[in-house]
């Protein structure tokens, strides 16, 4: 098959003297796309890399792929990762990864989590600020983790998103919208351990547990590949747990329409009860299972990058009727 990769890389990021720290950490390096331009010319396919902009738009119909691998996160905009999907609707041409309904209730956290409340699947309780100074009032218990609406790569997340009291959530909710100007999601704290769970397919992978010495994973212990975070996979849970957590990941998937491969991000209470994070509709596919956890997973599962790739393909194949 012909097939344009598409996707945003750090290389390319439009970067501005406006931009808040880590403003690009979400975008893919080129390393990744040489990884899967690699593995789909090994699989036979046709290849090549577009970069997920609207300057490429002509230059894809001129290619007029059969598929589109689809990375692309976008730059601006509340509907950045929603945007490929959407010119690929038009352009009547298939892709990989979510459309743009799965795109868009990833992106906005908050609403991600309206839906799981309404199946009944767990996540941590909430409330939505968008002002410091006019705080709603709520029964949420301290300690309380303050993060913004949007954005991964825990950007918004620094080293005092845990806070104990009324004055610290005010100090710290100033202190996203002052850096990102972005609308702030407040949950309870889940005091516990961390997972994520990555899905190819129809198969959740073994599950990644991540420890960081916070206990919670921010943005500077992200980027910094030499920070003291570790991950251990298949991580130390029950046959029963590990089943409950690939189960809720599953069904995580189905509610927010997300297709082909994804990653969710859990954690697990004191008590063994498990929470729903957030979801990453695009997750990170760093050709280093030390860097990037869904490639760790996969490893762990014993499939190589092109099985990975080929796994992607096949799934996004039989979705769009392409054989
Ligand atoms: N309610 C919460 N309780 C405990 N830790 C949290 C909570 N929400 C987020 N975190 C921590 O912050 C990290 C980043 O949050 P997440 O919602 O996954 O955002 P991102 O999209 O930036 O990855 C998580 O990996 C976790 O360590
Ligand atoms: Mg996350």
């Amino acid at each position: 098959m012909k097939i344009a990769v598409l996707a945003n890389v750090k290389e390319d990021a439009p970067v501005s003297l406006e931009d808040p720290p880590g403003r690009w950490d979400d975008l893919d390096d080129l390393k990744t796309v040489e990884a899967t331009l690699t593995s789909l010319i090994d699989l036979g396919h046709e290849p090549k890399y577009f970069p997920g902009v609207i300057d490429s738009i002509e230059d894809i119909k001129r290619f007029a792929p059969d598929l589109c691998f689809n990375f692309s996160e976008g730059h601006y905009g509340n509907s950045r990762e929603a945007q490929m999907p959407a010119v690929l609707d038009m352009l009547g041409i298939p892709y990989t990864c979510a459309g743009v309904l799965g795109m868009m209730l990833s992106h906005n956290k908050h609403i991600a989590k309206s839906q799981f409340n309404m199946a009944g699947l767990p996540t941590a309780r909430f409330m939505v600020v968008e002002d410091a100074n006019n705080i709603p009032e709520s029964n949420l218990r301290y300690p309380m983790f303050v993060k913004p609406a949007f954005e991964g790569s825990s950007i918004g997340i620094n080293e005092s998103a845990v806070v104990n009291n009324y004055d610290e959530l005010v100090n710290q909710v100033s202190w996203v919208i002052d850096t990102l100007d972005t609308l702030v999601l407040v949950e309870e704290y889940i005091e516990g351990r961390e997972f994520t769970i990555g899905i190819l397919g129809d198969e959740a992978l073994p599950i990644v547990e991540i420890f960081s010495p916070t206990g919670y994973y921010s943005n500077s212990q992200k980027e910094d590949f030499a920070s003291e975070v570790y991950r251990v996979c298949p991580a130390e849970l029950s046959y029963i747990q590990t089943k409950e957590f690939q189960n809720l990941a599953l069904r995580a998937k189905k509610v927010l329409n997300l297709e082909d491969v994804c990653r969710m991000d859990m954690r697990m209470d004191n008590a063994g009860n498990p929470y729903i994070l957030e979801v990453n509709p695009i997750p990170l596919m760093y050709p280093d299972p030390k860097q990037a956890s869904l490639i760790y997973a996969a490893d762990a599962a014993g499939y190589t990058y092109t099985d990975i790739v080929r796994k992607i393909i096949e799934s996004a194949v039989k979705r769009w009727h392409l054989q």
